[in-house]
């Protein structure tokens, strides 16, 4: 897989997506992500990819030609399955679109900044909008890198089996149980005795209970989309 980040902002990007399994996975070579400066596509001297907005209101926007320029560069190399660009009103990041976007095979992700985009870019130039929650972030950088690592650690190989995804949160709209180590008693503080027990059956048991009982207290609304 490939990702391909727009950004103004490059240095912000570098960091998150450096560590852990996603760094894992680039040096296994299962992704390439790669950090594209949208300044790059500017052609003044001061590399401007903002301005002012039509209509009189205050917030600069970024201009269509720079945004126009990387996406074409990038789509002359190599087809890509969705242009995503990060932004508040978008759909919802959940654990299925991250699983969906895992099978692509090239993505780009544009990154917002400043008021927003000129409208037209979102119109003509891409294919899915994502938010990564109800509040307003500085820029789509952060973003772009949560949806980045919830989709790269999903990649086949990616994880080893202990890290196995088919565990996580979410993975069946159900939250994950409660998880402990050693020692098994702190300060009288003690972890549930079944999971000492040596009883793979009973803790699967237990732990799918637990898993259906958190999901009804702490996110109702999950168990809705749950085939149980
Ligand atoms: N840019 C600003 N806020 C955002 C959000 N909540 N999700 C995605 N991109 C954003």
């Amino acid at each position: 897989m490939r990702i391909d980040i727009i950004t103004v902002l490059p240095e912000l990007l570098s960091s998150p997506l450096s560590h852990s399994i996603i760094k894992r996975a680039v040096d296994k070579g299962l992704v390439e992500i790669n950090i594209v400066n949208l300044r790059d596509f500017t052609k003044d001297k001061r590399r401007t990819v903002d301005d002012y907005q039509y209509g009189g209101d205050a917030g600069m926007v970024m201009m269509i030609e720079p945004i126009d320029k990387a996406i074409s560069f990038l789509c002359s190399q190599r087809k890509y399955d969705e242009i995503i660009y990060t932004s508040p009103d978008g759909e919802v990041l959940n654990q299925k679109t991250a699983n969906t976007l895992s099978t692509k095979e090239n993505i780009i992700i544009l990154c917002g900044h400043y008021k927003g985009i000129d409208h037209r870019v979102r119109e003509h130039l891409i294919t899915k909008e994502i938010s990564i929650g109800d509040y307003v972030l500085t820029g789509g950088e952060l973003a772009a890198a949560v949806i980045t690592d919830s989709v790269v650690r999903l990649i086949p190989g990616a994880m080893s089996d202990d890290e196995s995804a088919l565990s996580d949160c979410f993975q069946d709209n159900l939250l994950a149980p409660p998880i402990y180590t050693r020692p098994a008693d702190y300060k009288g503080w003690k972890v549930p005795d079944i999971l000492l027990s040596g009883n793979e059956a009973l803790i699967n048991k237990w732990q799918f209970e637990q898993s259906i009982e958190r999901t009804k207290q702490l996110r109702p609304n999950l168990l809705k989309d749950s085939d149980l």
